[in-house]
């Protein structure tokens, strides 16, 4: 039942080097003092007595931390000199030193982005603080922007494939949480791939080296489940000749996945929340607890709220359970990631078959789009599966297709490239929704789920001007929903 290490992709990390101060102070003692005091405590510092030159070495070297700087200066003050900086660096950290006639002065500055000022003459106690805050803050702003470009980028992740920005959503969701113990509720329908969540999950976790263990609660019969969760002791009941310890044991430290824990019986689910109140484990016929430290990851394909209602699912149990949810997505809701999907099946079962197959037919693929995949992503693994076993040429062609449901699947075939349909799908779609949201750019990149940035760039590349929609009433229907999010890149 264990799983093996999923490690196909390299971890995302960031070098951490001595932090970099800029240092600028027109009174040359101070400047030097304060450039000893901070080497001693461990920074690199850059010092300058005129805020200009200060602001072309940031221009010029890049990469500073921190700015340290008095506000009161000949040429720039010390707002005017981060606000410059900050136009370069928006992640940089500044912190301002005042004397107590410039007090007002400084808040307007932290008003303007400066992380705090410090009034003179310096407590270094006080500044000390702040400069380990203030890196603090920079590092974590550093670390969010790296992770935002790295899932921009990455088209993979722990053996999930998936470039929309659905997708690409999970993919941060798992790193953020990845790191905590906190229970993960994942939901979707079936071959969504929640299991493989639940192993990104524990894989990039603090777990990772200790067990990830997953039980299918649907696929027991509920006397098992609770021997199978608890254990028991020797002599528990008849047939009971040596104890067994359950997965909850075994788990420790590790990851417990419970899948389908919608079809627990009221009497397991009970028997749940008490380990999960207590962290303690009692084997059937025991006397003796035992301490379990186990993170918990439930999925489920039903919907637990309704269940609650309805009276089937305990409501504390579910408060318990319900901290982190994921939702999954149904393929059909993001049909940007057939395409890689197919690609990654193909591989797999190319290889795993030692076939000579060199692709697939673009019809074939148009059926795969026009495919509703109640199965999702596995169903669409086992046609790929399918297809491979079959194939008796090098290229996969609609032929193939007779048996399977996607048989009589009408697809509007066009002859041109899926290069240009897809530009023609993506143009459709932008003037879709510039003329719903009246040429709101801010409106669009939102239910493009795009970063403004990005969306920006998107259109410009289509062509599109935004303006031109502004008095638009009539709103055209997409070929897709609206709302659905075009291809990442
Ligand atoms: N994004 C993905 N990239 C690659 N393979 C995927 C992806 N999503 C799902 N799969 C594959 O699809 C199959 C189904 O995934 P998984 O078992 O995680 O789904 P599930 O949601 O747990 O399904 P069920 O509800 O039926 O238990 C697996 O073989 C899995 O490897
Ligand atoms: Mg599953």
């Amino acid at each position: 039942m264990n799983a093996k290490q999923n490690s196909q992709n390299s971890k995302p990390h960031i070098i951490e080097e001595r932090p970099r101060i800029l240092l600028v102070d027109d009174d040359q003692s101070i400047l030097e003092v304060m450039k000893m005091r901070l080497e001693l405590m461990g920074y690199q510092v850059s010092p300058f007595p005129d805020p200009e030159d200060a602001y072309k070495a940031f221009k010029k070297e890049g990469g500073f931390d921190l700015l340290l700087t008095d506000q009161k200066m000949a040429g720039l003050t010390g707002q005017e000199l981060m606000e410059l900086c900050l136009k370069e660096d928006p992640t940089l950290q500044t912190i301002i030193f005042t004397a107590y006639g410039t007090i007002e002065q400084a808040v307007e500055a932290v008003k303007a982005g400066a992380y705090s000022f410090i009034t003179k003459p310096i407590n270094h106690e006080e500044l000390t603080v702040q400069i380990e805050q203030a890196i603090e803050k920079r590092t974590l702003l550093r670390k969010i922007r790296y992770l935002e470009n790295f899932f921009e980028e990455q088209d993979s992740f722990e053996g999930m494939v998936g470039t929309s920005p659905k997708m690409k959503e999970i993919f941060k969701k798992i790193m953020q949480i990845a790191p905590t113990k906190a229970t993960v509720s994942i939901y979707g329908e079936s071959g969504t791939g929640k299991e493989l969540v639940a192993r990104a999950i524990h894989f990039y976790s603090k777990r990772a080296k200790a067990p990830f263990i997953a039980i299918n609660c649907a696929a027991i019969p509920e006397t098992l489940l609770e021997d199978e969760l608890f254990g028991h002791v020797k002599g528990a009941f008849t047939g009971a000749t040596a104890s067994k310890e359950g997965l909850f044991t075994q788990a420790d430290k590790g990851t417990l996945f419970m899948d389908e824990v919608g079809e627990m019986s009221k009497p397991m689910q009970a028997k749940l929340l008490r380990v999960l109140e207590t962290g303690e484990v009692r084997p059937v016929g025991g006397e003796k607890v035992r301490t379990t430290d186990v993170r918990l990851i439930v999925a489920t394909k039903r919907d637990l709220k309704e269940m609650v209602d309805k009276g089937e699912f305990r409501e504390d149990l579910y408060y318990r359970i319900h901290v982190v949810p994921i939702y999954m997505p149904p393929l059909r809701e993001r049909k940007e990631d057939i395409l890689l999907l197919t690609t990654h099946f193909l591989e797999k079962f190319v290889s795993k078959m030692e076939k000579r197959i060199r692709g697939i037919e673009e019809d074939v693929l148009d059926a795969f789009n026009a495919y509703d995949w109640p199965g999702n992503v596995r169903e669409l693994e086992n046609i790929v599966e399918y297809l491979v076993a079959m194939c008796p040429g090098n290229v996969i062609d609609i032929s193939l297709l007779e048996n399977t449901p996607l048989a009589n699947i009408k697809t509007e075939r066009s002859i041109k490239p899926l290069r240009e349909a897809k530009d023609e799908f993506i143009k459709a779609y932008l003037e879709n929704l510039f003329q719903k949201t009246k040429g709101n750019i801010t409106k669009a990149a939102q239910e493009a789920g795009y970063y403004r940035a990005d969306f920006y760039k998107l259109f410009k590349k289509y062509g599109i001007d935004p303006k031109k929609y502004k008095h638009a009433s009539k709103i055209i229907e997409p070929k897709k929903k609206a709302g659905q999010p075009v291809e990442g890149r």
